[in-house]
């Protein structure tokens, strides 16, 4: 099974940002030990990071048009603000989790708005790099449910 995981603006940044929010992985460290964790559930994964909106629509496209089964996405601050960016996951129309490394709640008004949180199939927030891996045991195991 193939499955996308988009980051969104500022994640390239990771171990810049504030620690106690993000951790201390970069987001190349994250993404080598999620393709491991996702081999051992026969998942292959595929990494896409920009901090352009347009740039993110076009790669949900392009996974709508592809085999891709399921997205986990961090859309970053453009959670709280686009609607381009729900539609093409509307558009994609199979599942997707939200995920934030900073449990979202906790923080400021604005971080508690998210446009796409209600077409989700799932939200993981607050468990820096954890969180990726949450999303990802979530994904593997709705489908092995779906199975049975
Ligand atoms: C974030 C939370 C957003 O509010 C913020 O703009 C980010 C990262 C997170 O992973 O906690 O860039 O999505």
């Amino acid at each position: 099974m193939k499955i996308l995981l988009i980051n969104g603006p500022n994640l390239n940044m990771l171990r810049k940002r504030e620690e106690n929010y993000y951790g201390t992985l970069t987001l190349d460290e994250i993404n080598r030990w999620l393709t491991k964790e996702a081999k051992k559930l026969n998942i292959s994964i595929e990494f896409f990071q920009s901090n352009h909106e347009g740039e993110i629509v076009s790669a949900i496209q392009r996974a709508t048009e592809e085999n891709v089964e399921a997205i986990i996405i961090n859309a970053g601050a453009y959670t709280h603000t686009s609607i381009a960016i729900r539609d093409a996951l509307l558009i994609f129309n199979k599942p997707f989790i939200e995920v934030h490394l900073s449990n979202v709640f906790s923080r400021e008004d604005f971080r508690k708005v998210s446009l796409i949180s209600d077409i989700a199939l799932g939200v993981v927030s607050g468990f820096k790099e954890d969180s990726y891996y949450l999303a990802l045991i979530a994904i593997h195991r709705y489908f092995r449910n779906k199975k049975t």
